[in-house]
């Protein structure tokens, strides 16, 4: 080995796992990479002396530390003393670490992560990530997996502006949840299925979270949108600053116990029904995307209707689809595939601590 990186993880859920799992399996001849914390919400196990943890058994290990999770200020001071470059990998979805990460770059600390937060809430911080990255001595930021899991969006939009491609519009379907929900109720070959027939399916195979309203606020899919905009120049200031239709029906809003809710979500298939039947007789089928007109400088989330040719109308089970219409790409770019899952996800993250190491190591 010529080089070596320290790493930092945070967050050891469904991701963080999977994103250890496969880092203790990859074969790098010329870089070293040293884990050197692994924390969950409540403990953490660090290495104070900066020796590479054994990742033989780390889950094991960390459940039986007795160490406390560090505050921000403690993970800055501990990864700021690191004698080599160091990428932390935030594996969480925790807002308050997010907001921490402008801090974190400015003290030279990379980071590699699936969470939105930090990318899709106020402007403002987004600008401090970035400003704080390109000082001098700044840290390095990729989170592909933000954004379609594992899918290349993110880099691939990067590399179209960087190398000089103008983004016209971009339009997908980004959330693995609705991509499902859609592709199973409005199918080019009728199907009578009812609309909440179809979530409570979705909610019992896992694909929803445990409650369904929290995907089908459209939230999740603005938060990418949101990413998506800024990154092809259009400064979109919160992802509640443009229109992002929800799919709850409002007086089932504030129910508090999603079982009522899904109990009573039956009453409300019919709208769902005229709609669907209404395109049917079209030839097209209904999707939930996001869309981003540069030109008009326009950003949406909702139903939208395609004719039965189109590419998102052809989409099976949870898969994610972008399209993405540039200057040179006036036929537009496709990225289809698994827009979700552990394994996928954290190669997503994987990939960019190796790409992170491949700058910075020493
Ligand atoms: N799963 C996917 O398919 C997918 C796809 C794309 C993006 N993502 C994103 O990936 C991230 C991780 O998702 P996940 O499904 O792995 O979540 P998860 O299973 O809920 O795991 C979350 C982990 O973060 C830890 N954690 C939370 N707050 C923390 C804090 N303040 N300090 C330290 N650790 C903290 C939790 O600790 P405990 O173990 O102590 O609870 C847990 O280990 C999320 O931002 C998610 O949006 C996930
Ligand atoms: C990251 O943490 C989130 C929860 O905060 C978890 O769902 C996800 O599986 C984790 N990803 C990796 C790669 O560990
Ligand atoms: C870096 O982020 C801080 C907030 O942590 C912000 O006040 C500062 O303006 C940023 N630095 C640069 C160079 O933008
Ligand atoms: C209709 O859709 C449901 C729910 O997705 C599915 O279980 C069923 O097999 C479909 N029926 C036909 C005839 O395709």
């Amino acid at each position: 080995m010529s080089k070596s990186i320290n790493v930092a993880i945070i967050g050891t859920g469904v991701v963080g796992s999977a994103f250890i799992n496969q880092l203790k399996n990859i074969q790098s001849k010329s870089i070293a990479y040293n884990v050197i914390l692994i924390s969950r919400s409540s403990k953490a196990l660090i290495s104070q002396d900066y020796r590479p943890i054994d990742l033989t058994s780390w889950s094991d290990i960390v459940k039986s530390s007795s160490s406390p999770s560090l505050s921000n200020g403690e993970l800055l001071s501990f990864l700021e003393k690191s004698p080599l470059p160091t990428v932390l990998v935030d594996n969480t979805s925790d807002a308050n670490l997010a907001s921490f990460y402008p801090t974190l770059i400015k003290h030279g600390i990379s980071i590699a992560t699936p969470n939105k937060k930090a990318f899709s809430s106020d402007l403002e911080t987004w600008n401090e990530i970035f400003a704080n990255s390109s000082s001098p001595n700044g840290g390095l930021v990729y989170h592909e997996a933000t954004v379609g899991a594992g899918l290349p969006i993110i880099g691939t939009v990067r590399d179209m502006i960087e190398t000089g491609d103008k983004i016209e519009k971009i339009e997908g379907i980004f959330s693995g949840t609705l991509s499902y929900i859609f592709n199973e109720f409005s199918t080019v070959v009728p199907n009578d299925t009812k609309f909440s027939e179809i979530v409570s399916i979705a909610k019992d195979l896992g694909y929803t979270e445990p409650d369904p309203r929290d995907d089908l606020n459209g939230l999740d899919v603005a938060r990418k949108v949101t990413i998506l905009a800024r990154l092809a120049g259009f400064d979109v200031e919160s992802p509640t600053s443009f229109p992002v239709q929800s799919l709850i029906p409002k007086p089932l809003e504030s129910i508090e116990s999603t079982s009522e809710f899904m109990q009573k979500l039956p009453s409300y298939d019919d709208d769902m029904k005229a709609l669907k039947e209404e395109v049917e007789r079209e030839k097209k089928v209904l999707r939930f995307v996001g869309k981003i007109d540069m030109d008009k400088k326009i950003v949406s989330v909702g139903v939208e209707k395609y004719d039965q040719s189109h590419p998102f109308a052809s989409l099976k089970g949870s898969a994610n689809v972008i399209s993405i219409k540039t200057t040179r790409y006036s036929d537009p770019l496709i990225i289809q595939g698994a827009g979700a899952g552990a394994e996928v996800t954290a190669a997503g993250v994987l990939a960019d601590t190796i790409k992170i190491a491949q700058r910075i190591a020493k």
